[in-house]
């Protein structure tokens, strides 16, 4: 039997979130500049058998059941079917998060290789208005995606949304009546100071509150809880099947039942998004150390694990990294 990954709270990590890649194709106003960022060397960026041989320690002896494939944009990762094949041979149930783009070439590929499930950001239906947003005009590409992961049985789709004042935020049942419609499920993200400018302010944030007042003019939603631990609060359309999420990070926090840990493109290990340490897998596994040493660094670090962020409160410290480079 696995000794499961526990931290000193006693909460028992069963999900992995694995950034395959720093980089992006978009370049959204409230996560980069348009210019970008300084993208991790090449050289820095863990290969897929150093991706798959951390996997394999998480799934076989630490008792990690999911994994989902984050960035940056995980689909401008090469080969990445070969990949997600090679993970769920292991056994872990994979998900992926992505913009879209590229995906209406790979969901079929991406079902074949074993992939569950896909999620996907899609913050405006308006073409220029995503443009502006991301500043690449590709909506279409994205839309495509949408289709082709239905259309490849990578049921149900999510479409994520970060509602940002006086840009997107008047979209809001538009957006709900076209997951409906297409049979997505919508979901809503409260932005978090994980931007790489610093320009969060939590006075412009769009909060749980609102979104649901402003769903709420529109739909009679019932709440229908939570699945497990995961941090999207469920709302039923009633007197149908539709759902739609809210992730409300920052103004109710869901840290107390967090079962998640993170592996950075660069093969540093994180407790937390918010976390202000990481630890160097990547130097143990390019230093020769075998699967127990890894192991064991592994479980040391969920042991530092703190009780949660502390978005709001005075000593709250931003990670040093920006989002993107960490994994969404
Ligand atoms: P499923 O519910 O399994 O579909 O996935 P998910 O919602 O966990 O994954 P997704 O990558 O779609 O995440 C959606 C959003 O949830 C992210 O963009 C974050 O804003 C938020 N989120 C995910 N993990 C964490 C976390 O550990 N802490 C906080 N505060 N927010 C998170
Ligand atoms: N706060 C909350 N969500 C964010 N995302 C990107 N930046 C932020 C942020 N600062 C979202 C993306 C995507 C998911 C991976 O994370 O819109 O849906
Ligand atoms: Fe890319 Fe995601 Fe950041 Fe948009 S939010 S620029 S899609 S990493």
């Amino acid at each position: 039997v696995v000794r499961p990954l526990t931290d000193g709270f006693g909460r028992v990590h069963t999900d992995l979130r694995v950034s395959l890649t720093d980089r992006c194709n978009l370049r959204c106003t409230y996560c980069m500049p348009a210019e970008g960022l300084d993208w991790l060397p090449r050289a820095e960026v863990l290969s897929d058998d150093e991706v798959v041989r951390l996997v394999r320690i998480a799934v076989r002896r630490l008792g990690i059941t999911t994994v989902r494939l984050t960035g940056g944009e995980p689909l401008l990762r090469r080969v990445l079917p070969a990949l997600v094949g090679r993970i769920v041979e292991l056994g872990a149930e994979v998900a992926i998060t992505t913009n879209g783009i590229g995906l209406a070439r790979t969901a079929e590929a991406l079902r074949a290789a074993g992939l569950h499930r896909v999620n996907v950001s899609l913050d405006t239906l308006r073409p220029e208005r995503y443009a502006a947003l991301t500043r690449r005009d590709r909506i279409a590409d994205v839309l495509a995606g949408l289709a082709a992961a239905r259309a490849a049985g990578l049921a149900p789709v999510k479409v994520n949304a970060v509602p940002v004042r006086g840009v997107n935020d008047d979209e809001l049942v538009e957006l709900v009546e076209f997951a409906v419609r297409h049979g997505y499920r919508m979901r809503f993200i409260e932005s978090m100071p994980l931007d790489a400018q610093g320009a969060w302010d939590r006075a412009r944030m769009v909060t749980a509150d609102e979104i649901l007042a402003r769903l709420g003019e529109r739909f009679d939603l019932r709440p229908a809880g939570r699945a497990g631990n995961a941090p999207s609060e469920e709302w039923r359309i009633a007197g149908t099947d539709a759902v739609v999420g809210v992730i409300a990070s920052v103004t109710r926090p869901f840290c107390g039942g967090c079962d998640r840990v993170r592996l950075t493109a660069d093969g540093q290990l994180r407790n937390c998004l918010f976390a202000t340490e990481e630890s160097d897998l990547r130097a143990l596994l390019r230093g020769g150390a075998d699967d127990d040493r890894v192991e064991e660094a592994w479980r040391a670090t969920i042991a530092r694990k703190g009780r949660g962020h502390a978005i709001g409160d005075a000593d709250f410290v931003r990670p040093a990294r920006p989002m993107s480079a960490i994994g969404g």
